[in-house]
């Protein structure tokens, strides 16, 4: 997924996001560094690949996103350094099932100052679709309470503008939202390749199956808007 909202930010004209001019990326191996340094090496002046540098990374950004396995949630956002790392910054989540509570209450084991002095962190929860790469995802945004700082709000539209629609939500309606979201994807998944699958034993070639039966969902999917 951070790969796709990377590909998507890289290409949106200057002129409509005057914002980012720099991206760093830290991953966890070697492996992936290769991979999407060579996937990037068009954008090599602007994107740097760094090996479980999270910190380093969040310092030099305006913004932070936190896109990674959940089972790696508490040990990132507990590195030591790390609200200071993301402190008066924006930071994105877009880990499923994680709260805003839960990412602060991580954040402040890493905090070394005194308690009275705690941090409050700027966290905004977005959950991107499938669509992304198609940029035709609906991103689903928290308004979140207490509300962002409105330049927080509108850096972080600014960045899921570009690959598809904005869907705001109050925060109790993130989580359905979020499983509606992943369902859907699954059910239509199920009932294409069906559909699909019973044209093709019926003689038609799987790729004219595809374009008809894509063409309709997106057809009755405009409708139904
Ligand atoms: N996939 C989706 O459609 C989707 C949609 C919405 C939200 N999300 C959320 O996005 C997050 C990532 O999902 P994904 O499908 O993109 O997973 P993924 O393809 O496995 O990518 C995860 C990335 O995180 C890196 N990583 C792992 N441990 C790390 C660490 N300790 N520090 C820094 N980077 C680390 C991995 O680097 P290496 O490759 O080097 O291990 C990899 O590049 C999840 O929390 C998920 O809930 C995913």
């Amino acid at each position: 997924m951070g790969k796709a909202i990377l590909n998507r930010m890289l290409n949106v004209p200057k002129i409509s996001s005057p914002t980012f001019d720099r991206f760093t990326v830290s991953v966890s191996s070697d492996a992936t560094i290769h991979r999407l340094t060579k996937e990037f090496s068009a954008s090599k002046s602007t994107v740097d690949f760094l090996r479980n540098e999270n910190i380093r990374a969040a310092e030099a950004a305006d913004a932070v996103i936190l896109c990674f396995p959940l089972n790696q949630f508490r040990k990132v956002l507990s590195q030591d350094g790390r609200a200071g790392a993301v402190r008066d910054k924006l930071v994105i989540s877009i880990l499923a099932g994680v709260s805003r509570q839960e990412m602060e209450e991580a954040l402040s084991h890493s905090y070394s100052g005194t308690k009275n002095e705690r941090e409050e962190y700027n966290i905004i929860r977005v959950m991107p679709s499938l669509g992304v790469r198609a940029e035709e995802s609906t991103s689903l945004m928290v308004e979140e309470a207490p509300p962002l700082p409105q330049h927080m709000r509108e850096l972080a539209e600014s960045i899921f503008r570009p690959i598809g629609r904005i869907h705001m939500t109050k925060p109790h309606l993130y989580e359905p939202l979020t499983v509606l979201s992943a369902v859907s994807h699954a059910l239509m998944s199920v009932s294409i390749d069906a559909i699909i699958d019973s044209c093709v034993t019926e003689g038609i070639p799987r790729e004219d199956a595809l374009a008809v039966a894509a063409s309709c969902w997106r057809g009755y999917a405009t409708l139904l808007t």
